[in-house]
């Protein structure tokens, strides 16, 4: 960790420690809430303890559980011994119990199709895509990858999966055919469930052609089923390819869930970290389940009736733990949305609200701040007086984001919940409780019950309220990671070496005089575009790959609405020449080599990079010029403001 690296001395940071207005809970709010300030004391006095006994109470097992927790720092084990399967906890006891025409899903495409989804039919629909899995030679253990839009087949491609016992892995459908074959080829997969499309901001987005291109690269894929989402014209590969309408429909709804261990694989995720390579985060079943499903319930303050809408894609962890497992281990009553928030208006989302009568409401702040800019009127229009529950996650959000949010979205009543938490963690695991605590625009509060946080100062000291410093776990959690998968050494190099015995966030965080924590953004070198997480190295490499390109260096720059956005300075090959069409061609290819997300917004040619002698890119002074704070507006092309601060740090300074 260099010291410029820091997200301490950012003016942003002292604005929120600014932020002094306080939001005590609502009595009434409070009468009826699930969660109770004693829960914190009751988990304080055996975190283990109070995590036993909700997995016993809440868990339904074919084989209960010898011992709670085996803790070999960093390796821990849940609930060991016991065996379960996630697919039956998620939809079969909810059907025996009665449930089967409770409402799992209101699914709404874009284009403004509707399906609607009850427990019984998920659980049929899941039982005939675990058949076809099987027919297709997927066993226990085996990885299959997961790349498709936002349509009921995911969740129900993710549940078949579960119910067979093997792990899967999702690729969010805006990665490229390259970023797919590199999890892929990772983890070995076997079988490649996607489609040949999905719709976004009024257009066709094709996926197949893309999986199409990344199966020539992985020898593992030796079948894949394709839903036929759009209609669009695509090739199906004879004798590879399965449609979706073909080979699940065929199938007997009838398949057993397989029970497997506690810490049986569930599924890997692939998330960015300060390498070029993503790593697969490994997530067990028991312990994720308890995890997602018990802070669900508490955190949303979830009830039978509630209509319940988690805005972000499944693709990404939030999806994962609070689309799909935790809730539907609640019996919940979900949201999904297949597309973009201004389409075909920006009145999308508040018409879904309002039509749906959602009442918990859970985005990031980015589109909080997106709708903010188009103004209160779209908001104003809709009947939103259901919701009763706010849920913010994936960056820091700004006071003026959650106000706006408070007032606009929540009618002044609601309860915001911001939540910090990881892929890594898989749980939320700093936030507030709805009816207990006490909120303050900006802050993530406090631990959630049985968690241990710190923040720590470089030599791992904890940091006195009122001070800054790096944020730590300092307990397992049921939920955590169990590795990166294949590498257990870069898991501990990565986590837990920083600061021996204690799991490194890679975040930044204050406590203010009352122990409020803040969270202040990265301190190492990943960025955070509009709640996704992309690391700059992986940029880098993807620009580096190009024909023209010598070195490049990438900085997130401040954004009014993303948060962060991607700034890349680059250096040509001696015989390339710098222009406005090569700049949109870099840019356009590191959308291809990793993904739209991905895609600068800005880029300059620069004739060097600033370096300190030990040859580390100078960060700190590359964000200053792409915020043109070393230099009032910044152009494709260095003048010779650039060149010249360039020039003068480079190869001499020390940091
Ligand atoms: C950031 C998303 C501040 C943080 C669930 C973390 C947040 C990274 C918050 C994880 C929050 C997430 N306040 N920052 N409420 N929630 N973050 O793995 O930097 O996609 O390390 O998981 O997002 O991103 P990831």
């Amino acid at each position: 960790m260099t010291t410029e690296s820091r997200g301490d001395g950012n003016p942003a940071i002292e604005n929120l420690m600014a932020e002094k207005r306080v939001f005590p809970p609502d009595p009434a709010f409070s009468r009826q809430a699930n969660a109770q300030a004693s829960l914190y004391d009751e988990a304080e006095r055996d975190y283990v303890e109070f995590w036993a006994r909700q997995a016993r109470e809440r868990l339904t097992w074919t084989k209960p559980f010898e011992t709670a927790l085996e803790w070999d720092l960093p390796f821990a084990k849940w609930f060991v011994g016991g065996e379960l399967n996630v697919a039956y906890n998620c939809l079969d006891r909810h059907v025996e119990a009665g449930l089967g025409d409770k409402v799992a899903y209101h699914w709404i495409g874009e284009p403004g199709d509707t399906r609607t989804l009850t427990y019984a039919d998920l659980l049929r629909e899941v039982g005939k895509a675990a058949n076809a899995l099987r027919e297709l030679g997927v066993e226990k253990g085996d990885r299959v990858a997961i790349y498709m839009p936002m349509i009921p087949e995911l969740p129900i491609a993710m549940l078949a999966c579960a119910r067979i016992g093997a792990p899967h892995t999702v690729v969010f459908g805006g990665f490229s055919a390259e970023a797919l074959a590199g999890r892929i080829n990772d983890c070995g997969a076997k079988v490649l469930i996607t489609a040949d499309g999905g719709f976004r901001r009024g257009k066709e987005v094709g996926l197949k052609h893309h999986a199409d291109e990344a199966l020539a690269a992985t020898p593992s894929i030796k079948a894949a089923i394709v839903v036929n989402r759009t209609g669009h014209d695509i090739h199906m590969v004879p004798g590879r390819d399965h449609w979706w309408h073909d080979i699940v429909e065929r199938q007997s709804p009838d398949c057993a869930p397989v029970p497997v261990d506690s810490e049986h694989m569930l599924y890997l995720l692939y998330t960015s970290g300060t390498t070029a390579k993503p790593k697969g985060i490994l997530h067990t079943t028991a312990g994720y389940l308890l995890g997602t499903s018990y802070s669900h319930e508490m955190i949303f303050d979830l009830k039978p009736d509630d209509v319940y809408w988690c805005a972000a894609d499944i693709g990404w962890v939030t999806g994962h733990s609070y689309i799909v497992y935790g809730p539907l281990a609640n019996a919940a009553t979900g949201v999904m949305y297949e597309g973009a928030p201004d389409t075909p208006t920006w009145e999308r989302w508040w018409e879904i609200v309002e039509q749906y009568r959602v009442t918990i409401l859970y985005m990031a702040p980015t589109a909080i701040r997106a709708f903010m800019k188009q103004g209160t009127h779209h908001p104003a229009a809709h009947d939103l007086t259901t919701l009763r529950v706010l849920g913010s996650v994936g960056e820091p959000i700004n006071p003026e984001a959650w106000l706006w949010y408070h007032e606009h979205v929540g009618g002044g009543r609601a309860p915001i919940v911001d939540t910090w938490w990881q892929t890594e963690t898989g749980q939320i695991l700093l936030t507030p409780l709805p009816g207990v605590t006490v909120t303050k625009p900006g802050s993530a509060t406090f631990p959630f019950p049985g968690i241990g946080a710190d923040v720590v100062d470089a030599n791992g000291d904890t940091v006195p309220f009122g001070g800054g410093g790096y944020l730590v776990l300092t307990r397992p959690w049921p939920a955590m990671l169990r590795g990166i998968y294949g590498d257990p050494e870069r898991y501990r190099e990565t986590y837990w070496k920083r600061f021996p015995g204690k799991y490194f966030a890679g975040d930044g965080a204050k406590r203010d005089e009352e122990g409020y924590f803040w969270l202040l953004g990265r301190v190492d070198d990943v960025m955070n575009v509009a709640g996704h997480r992309i690391s700059t190295t992986e940029v880098e490499s993807a620009l580096v790959d190009h024909k023209s390109v010598a070195e490049a260096a990438v900085v997130g720059t401040k954004d009014d609405v993303t948060g962060q956005s991607i700034f890349a300075f680059v250096i040509l090959k001696a015989d390339q020449t710098p222009s406005d069409a090569l700049a949109v061609q870099l840019r356009e290819h590191v959308a291809y080599v990793i993904g739209p997300i991905a895609r600068p917004k800005q880029l300059m040619f620069v004739p060097d990079l600033p370096k300190t002698r030990s040859g580390k890119i100078m960060r700190r002074l590359l964000r200053d010029i792409a915020e043109g704070r070393a230099l009032g507006d910044t152009t494709t092309l260095a003048d010779a403001g650039v060149v010249d601060i360039i020039r003068e740090h480079s190869g001499r300074a020390e940091e």
